[in-house]
């Protein structure tokens, strides 16, 4: 399988495409694992033509050390796709074929739900995450488009952002892929050290105890229950554990009576950060 690299190849590919042919969209930035393939497998399942891309996005991070490790795995990834279908095509562009000379994002106003979370913690990040999507959008013209609920606070934004530019595009959610203990899968789990990926079950287990608490504990309380679980463990830094509505992700203070709630957590091992979440009613 020969990735495409340039623009202009994926356009003169995408105008070749029979009008009628429904075109599924993977956006990742690589380094590929079972999370990753769940999203391909869909699309596949319910599209005629899948495009998966490749790109380590700069300007969604705001965290020079982050990027530079962020890592690459282009031989393996493009196996991975072959496995699931040998007539996915992939797109595998460079920093200066997307951006040109200009690698800074654009400024979007997505409704506040950038300001909690990853938006407060990382400054930029869904700018730049609202940049590369909306120009793979515009270059692909996809019908469907597939995010993981791994990064629950990117898919509502993703979301918001193509109800707030009318995009002719279905965005679809997919559920969390996890290791055999429970971790979310993610590309930057390959940087912690074996004893501590075990470890890392940790954040999984807590959520799930979270949720059982939620229902019959306050807000406050079961915020205060995870706090302590992380205090009192060595190995992890807690960065925020908030829990929020999952339609406005506004952080709630107490229950309401028919909202959906879900807990939200990001998590140092080391130096490498880690995010899950869980649906807690
Ligand atoms: P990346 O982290 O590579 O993830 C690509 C897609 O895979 C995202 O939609 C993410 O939510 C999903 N995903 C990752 N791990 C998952 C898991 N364990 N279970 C289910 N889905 C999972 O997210 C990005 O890239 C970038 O921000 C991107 C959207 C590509 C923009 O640059």
């Amino acid at each position: 399988m020969l990735p495409i690299r340039t623009k202009k190849e994926l356009q003169e590919i995408r105008s070749n495409l029979a009008p009628n042919s429904k075109i599924g969209l993977v956006p990742t930035m690589g380094a590929l694992h079972s999370g990753h393939a769940s999203l391909i497998k869909k699309a596949v399942a319910e599209n005629k033509t899948v495009i998966v891309t490749i790109f380590v996005n700069p300007t969604q991070f705001d965290n020079e050390e982050d990027l530079q490790k962020y890592p690459t795995a282009l031989h393996d990834d493009l196996r991975l796709i072959a496995d699931v279908s040998p007539n996915i095509m992939v797109f595998v562009p460079t920093t200066s074929e997307m951006y040109q000379s200009n690698v800074i994002p654009k400024k979007y106003d997505f409704h506040g739900l950038d300001k909690v979370m990853e938006g407060e913690f990382r400054d930029n990040h869904f700018n730049g995450v609202g940049t590369i999507i909306e120009t793979l959008f515009s270059l692909i013209r996809p019908d469907v488009a597939y995010f993981g609920e791994k990064d629950f606070q990117q898919l509502r934004i993703i979301q918001k952002m193509t109800e707030i530019l009318k995009l002719p595009v279905k965005i679809i959610g997919c559920p969390i892929v996890r290791e055999s203990n429970g971790l979310a899968m993610s590309s930057r789990n390959e940087r912690l050290d074996p004893s501590l990926r075990l470890k890392a079950g940790f954040i999984y287990d807590t959520l799930v105890a979270a949720k059982q608490k939620f229902g019959t504990e306050s807000v406050h309380n079961t915020k205060e229950w995870v706090d302590n679980e992380f205090e009192n463990h060595p190995d992890f830094k807690m960065e925020y554990f908030e829990i929020a509505d999952v339609e406005t992700l506004t952080p709630a203070k107490r229950k309401i009576e028919n909202i959906k709630y879900r807990g939200f957590i990001a998590v140092y091992a080391n130096s490498i950060r880690l995010i899950d979440n869980i649906a807690l009613n």
